[in-house]
């Protein structure tokens, strides 16, 4: 792209003032937008200045539309030299937009090319007599009616060098001149052949709602056979549910003086739960502890800490592991964690185990 910068000072016009119309057009803008945003409007200023000063932006209609949205000079020069929709520099009374995109090119658009620079010169360059000037420019939106060119505010699509040669010569000649295709094809329209959508029927309204219709006959076969094959599908003798099914499975706690109680077993003895609370007269510590694997996770269910023994930390050897024949069933079989614990082996004072 082109430095964007305003035109030299031997171009500039001395003064610029809005024609009435441009005031009226001006004002009929402003009031679109709340007080104090008047600033909004700078846009559609600029356009219809542009169109006055007779399609470039001078600096002093730069400057008049800066007054009259009572803005900054800078801030409408920003967007005037930001956007390529305006003019910077004097253009011809037609102002040829040539495209010269990749669709444009791949269909001619390098033989249209060729037409301006012969007939007008380099690009942003305004014949002697004040007629033409043109500037290359990214797609314009037209790329299925290529090559293409837009002169002032229309397109001029489907070009040859031939047919273009002769549009600007109607140009210049003041001649009225066909706008869109210059091949006869209506809008975007196949380029050689129509050959879809050349049903009459599509265009005499005789096919509205025969979708629905279509859609409601296939549709009925389908409805009759559902009901049947879902009476088909349900089971003559339904067996009831578990009451469990589907539930999380709850149980007690594993080993509780009141599951114990409950299951028919004597209550521990409290001198021998004193004792085994008593870290002096354990004979058996957390192995756990002792080979530093991590604890087992706290739970709120509760589970017997196996006793240790203080003197050595290990397990008694002496003390069977097994219970004794005639003792009582180990006080935990199952932690709520999952993990197995061991019989609890206790010696008491007398050297017994239990
Ligand atoms: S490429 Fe030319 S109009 Fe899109």
């Amino acid at each position: 792209m082109a430095v964007r910068k305003l035109a030299p000072e031997n171009m500039q016009p001395k003064s610029f003032a809005f024609s009435p119309e441009t005031e009226a057009f001006a004002d009929q803008q402003i009031a679109k937008y709340p007080p104090g945003r008047q600033a909004s409007a700078v846009i559609a200023l600029l356009f219809k200045a542009q169109e006055q000063a007779g399609g470039w932006l001078p600096q002093k209609a730069i400057e008049a539309v800066a007054a009259k949205l009572d803005m900054a000079p800078i801030r409408v020069m920003e967007i005037a030299t930001f956007y390529t929709m305006f003019n910077l520099e004097p253009v011809g009374k037609y102002f040829i937009q040539f495209c010269g995109t990749t669709p444009c090119q791949l269909r001619g658009a390098g033989d249209i090319k060729k037409v301006l620079e012969k007939r007008i010169g380099d690009q942003n360059h305004v014949t002697a007599d004040g007629t033409f000037s043109w500037l290359e420019v990214e797609c314009l939106g037209a790329c299925c009616n290529a090559p293409m060119v837009q002169i002032n505010d229309d397109y001029y699509e489907d070009l040859t060098p031939e047919n273009f040669d002769k549009l600007l010569d109607d140009l210049a000649a003041g001649r009225p001149v066909k706008k869109g295709s210059q091949i006869g094809r209506s809008t975007s329209e196949p380029f050689e052949a129509v050959n879809t959508l050349q049903d009459p029927s599509l265009y005499d309204g005789s096919v509205i709602g025969a979708w629905r219709k279509r859609f409601e006959e296939t549709a009925k076969p389908a409805e009759t056979a559902e009901p049947a094959a879902a009476a088909a599908s349900v089971p003559q003798e339904v067996k009831a549910a578990k009451p469990t099914a589907g539930r999380p499975i709850e149980s007690d706690v594993a080993d509780t003086p009141a599951k114990r109680a409950k299951e028919g077993e004597t209550p521990v003895n409290p001198a021998d739960r004193a004792g085994a609370a008593d870290q002096t007269k354990n004979t058996v510590v957390d192995q756990r502890k002792e080979s530093g694997d991590k604890p087992a996770p706290q739970s709120s269910k509760s589970y017997v800490a196996t006793p240790s023994k203080p003197e050595e930390g290990k397990v008694t050897p002496e003390a069977p592991t097994t219970p004794v024949a005639g003792t009582r069933p180990a006080q935990a079989e199952t932690r709520r964690d999952g993990s197995e614990s061991k019989p609890a082996v206790v010696v008491d004072k007398d050297n017994k185990t239990s």
